[in-house]
């Protein structure tokens, strides 16, 4: 199925995340495999794709989510979680390892849709992937709606997107259901919410150019 408008030999969205990854894990989080890319301007130019390669990479913030779900198992053991801007599906990924009933990714870009469902097949766990926008209200979908727990990992890092994530993460959080954001204090974090744990994420894919990138999970409420 043609995926990046004129890709040329890359026509499939499945080939496309195969070619430009390779599995590895995410140095805070070895227990989990993913496909991974090595350096983001050079694997967005060779998606040909308008979005950049997000899918590709364990940003810093879901790299701490799904340490701390696996390290908290008790959180979403036997609950219905959704992660949402899923990317790679680390966090769904670590939700359905750490015991979670149901698991749902969410995530705009249907490369992300194609990266997370082969990055699940990997870990052999069972992840429901939707491509969705889920800052669209009303419809969200049914799944983000039913959420006894909400994840996000690095939705804070545009001055766009982050206002309506914030909105849609605080839906959650008011009609019940637990959301945990886990960010590295991105300049779009709102100040004040309360931090429940703090790590150093050890670089990988070039994406924050230091060595180490200090990161937290954050409990949103409405
Ligand atoms: C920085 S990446 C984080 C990916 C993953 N959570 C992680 O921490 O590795 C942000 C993700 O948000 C997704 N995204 C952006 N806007 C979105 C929206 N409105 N609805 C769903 N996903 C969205 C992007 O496609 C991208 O995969």
């Amino acid at each position: 199925m043609p995926c990046c408008g004129d890709y040329g030999v890359l026509v499939d969205e499945r080939a496309v995340v195969r070619e430009l990854t390779r599995t590895a894990s995410p140095p805070l989080v070895p227990e989990v495999r993913l496909r991974l890319a090595e350096e983001p301007f050079a694997t967005w130019t060779a998606t040909r794709a308008d979005d950049p390669p997000f899918w590709a990479f364990a940003w810093a913030g879901g790299q701490v989510l799904a340490r701390y779900v696996l390290d908290h198992p008790d959180v979403v053991a036997g609950r219905r979680v959704a992660d949402i801007a899923s990317g790679s599906g680390l966090v769904a990924i670590a939700a359905a390892l750490a015991g979670a009933a149901h698991v749902t990714a969410f995530d705009v870009d249907p490369l992300a849709r194609t990266a997370a469902t082969e990055n699940a097949a990997l870990n052999d766990v069972v992840v429901e992937v939707v491509q969705a926008d889920v800052t669209r209200t009303p419809g969200l979908h049914e799944a983000l709606q039913t959420a006894d727990v909400v994840l996000a990992g690095d939705v804070c890092y545009d001055p766009d997107m982050a206002p309506p994530m914030l909105a849609a993460l605080r839906a959650c959080a008011a009609r019940g259901a637990k959301v945990l954001v886990g960010d590295p204090h991105r300049p779009y974090l709102p100040r004040g919410l309360a931090s429940i744990a703090e790590y150093d994420v050890p670089e990988t894919g070039n994406l924050e150019e230091r060595d180490t990138t200090r990161a937290a999970v954050f409990v949103l409420r409405n």
